[in-house]
């Protein structure tokens, strides 16, 4: 057995979504995808060469090894090798649940094994490799502001987290159980049955171009609303599936109607939802404690998290007080 190697990622939050397959069984994305890495939730995982077949955990959990063949199967081709891995992952957040814990998931598998076997690929690489495993893992790979085009193999950053420092994340924990239907299912039943799902991938890119510029002048209010709109679409393709697919639950729908409550009251909250029931609010540090308490004010035990623009993979243990990558901030916190 190899010594262990340890690599934690933050999940990747997309602005625009990636949802649908262009070439079905590969995870190359129909649509392109921006997306932002999140600081303060990561998944952390040790990985070693050892034994004859793959094995891996998840919080303790063993997985399917039929979900995981493609993703070792291509990282040894790409990495020239023939060993087998022993993986364990931890996440800091809820599991399978919207929170991109596969993002998250593979990409800290990916450098964590790479390393083991005494390999260093290039960023680019390990992004390729991590889309083996998940698409938005290939974005995990770095930190701050990532791009995934239409149909690419792997993706690059356009800026580091340093780029929005007051920018920050409220994550709105509606519901910490998994989701009722895994995203890779879900999004090859949109494309299979939903009537929506042509004018779904031909809307998100032409929303790209509005978000990147938004990015660049770091408008919020652009971002937020061209957010809003892909996420809108996504769920409406989701919707237009057979059957069709509802991932939001009541909580779900309270905090939206929050969101646009506060903007009307001049509070900066723009939310965005992936594959799961929770909210993911797009706002500035002055506005966190406001944003924070209304969310709390909702009721039926909703938890935020806040989460800012996070680093890349990280190698070796978290260290007991990780630096504060961008500064001035608030600690992360989790607020009920
Ligand atoms: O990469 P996957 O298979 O976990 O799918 C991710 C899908 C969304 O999270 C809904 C959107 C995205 O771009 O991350």
């Amino acid at each position: 057995m190899s010594e262990e190697t340890v690599c934690r990622a933050g999940p990747s939050l997309a602005l625009i979504k990636y949802w649908g397959k262009s070439v079905k069984g590969d995870n190359l994305p129909a649509t392109p995808s921006l997306a932002v890495t999140l600081g303060g939730v990561h998944t952390e995982t040790r990985a070693a060469v050892a034994g004859e077949h793959d094995a891996m955990t998840v919080d303790g959990a063993a997985q399917d090894p039929a979900r995981y063949s493609f993703f070792f199967d291509t990282l040894r081709h790409t990495l020239g090798i023939t060993a087998r891995f022993r993986a364990a992952s931890v996440n800091s957040f809820p599991t399978s649940a919207g929170l991109a814990s596969s993002s998250s998931g593979f990409a800290a598998l990916t450098g964590a094994c790479a390393r083991a076997a005494g390999c260093d690929p290039s960023a680019a690489d390990l992004s390729a490799m991590a889309r083996a495993g998940s698409a938005s893992a290939a974005r995990s790979v770095f930190g701050g502001f990532v791009l995934l085009p239409a149909g690419a193999r792997r993706a690059r950053q356009v800026c580091g987290p340093e780029h929005w420092p007051d920018l920050r994340i409220v994550v709105a924990v509606t519901h910490r159980a998994p989701k009722p239907v895994p995203s890779r299912r879900a999004m090859e039943e949109t494309r299979a049955t939903s009537p929506y799902y042509f004018s779904w991938i031909k809307e998100s890119a032409e929303l790209l171009p509005e978000a990147l510029r938004a990015l660049e002048t770091r408008d919020l209010e652009l971002l937020g609303e061209t957010a809003r709109r892909s996420y809108s679409l996504m769920h409406g393709a989701i919707l237009g599936a057979r059957p069709p697919l509802l991932y939001w639950l009541p909580a779900t729908v309270a905090v939206i109607h929050a969101c646009a409550a506060m903007r009307t009251a001049g509070v900066g909250a723009w939310e965005t939802i992936d594959a799961g029931p929770q909210v993911k609010i797009l706002c500035l540090t002055r506005d966190v404690e406001a944003i924070v308490a209304r969310v709390g004010s909702l009721g039926s035990g909703i938890q935020t998290l806040i989460c800012r623009p996070g680093p890349g993979l990280q190698y070796g243990p978290e260290p007991a007080n990780p630096p504060d990558t961008v500064a001035p901030n608030p600690p992360d916190t989790v607020a009920r």
